[in-house]
């Protein structure tokens, strides 16, 4: 598909944000699709979330879990902590931190797409996950003040940012000294060719965006984010164009965990 973009060697951001609000929008109204990645309790099982805290999650926010790995074992959130997650989509892993931070603890979970803010705020009040919040904002222009939280999570949404230099720095700036990053993302072996990483089909597909992870690892650091643990995911996309991609750039998921300084 023509992607309109003023500069022929950037995404256009205005296109991709309608493109990724219009693919989640999809996921949150309609999970029983089939999408060019895997979805679901089945996806969520595979890469290590455990069976018994799923089962304290409403089944709805976890039929839309569109991650791409597990990262919360690498987190170690603890009672009473606060948590930002960046692009809670329709609230899986919101609700899953709000079991380890318990009613003391608070979840803030920042998503764009409508469709999956009415999703996940609907399903918090049936549950009742009274300390989770979801708020629409960017996660490029985090509206939480500076040094306040003690963790930031995100599962497969960094790499779908035209401006991830920024992403790492607004979650490093709301980050407690000491505070962890822990998130699991898509990234490549090499550099993704441009007829690749100016589609921004290809980006909302969470395939485009994919950066390269000695790149992806130096906008943490620079960020002033240090990374203690870096481990690969046991996720693979479904669909044969995804696959080619996969193989032919190494495009995997990682999950990584980063200290503020
Ligand atoms: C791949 S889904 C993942 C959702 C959720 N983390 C999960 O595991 O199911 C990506 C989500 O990030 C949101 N998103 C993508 N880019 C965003 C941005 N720049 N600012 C805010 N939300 C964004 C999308 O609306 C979507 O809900």
């Amino acid at each position: 598909m023509k992607t309109i973009s003023k500069n022929p060697n950037k995404v256009d951001r205005h296109d991709l944000e309608l493109r990724v609000k219009d693919m989640y929008k999809k996921v949150a109204l309609h999970p029983e699709v089939e999408y060019h990645f895997e979805m679901g309790r089945k996806l969520a099982e595979r890469v290590h979330y455990p069976s018994s805290t799923l089962d304290k999650i409403p089944s709805q926010a976890i039929d839309s879990f569109s991650g791409v790995g597990y990262y919360f074992d690498l987190a170690e959130l603890k009672t009473g902590e606060a948590v930002v997650e960046l692009g809670s989509g329709s609230g899986m892993d919101a609700f899953f931190a709000a079991t380890q931070v318990g009613e003391t603890g608070e979840i803030i979970g920042i998503d764009m797409t409508d469709e999956q803010l009415e999703k996940s705020s609907r399903l918090r009040d049936e549950v009742g996950f009274s300390q989770v919040t979801f708020r629409k904002s960017y996660i490029e222009e985090l509206p939480i003040m500076s040094n306040s939280v003690d963790a930031v999570i995100s599962n497969g949404v960094i790499n779908l940012s035209s401006e991830k230099a920024k992403v790492f720095s607004e979650a490093a700036r709301v980050l407690k000294t000491g505070g962890r990053l822990a998130i699991s993302d898509i990234v490549t072996e090499v550099k993704l060719p441009e007829n690749i990483t100016c589609n921004a089909t290809l980006w909302a597909a969470c395939i485009g965006g994919a950066m390269q992870i000695d790149a992806y690892k130096q906008l943490i650091d620079d960020a002033g984010l240090e990374i203690v643990s870096v481990k690969d995911n046991p996720y693979a996309f479904i669909s044969d164009n995804a696959k080619g991609a996969t193989k032919q750039f190494g495009i995997k998921s990682i999950s990584i965990l980063a200290i503020k300084k």
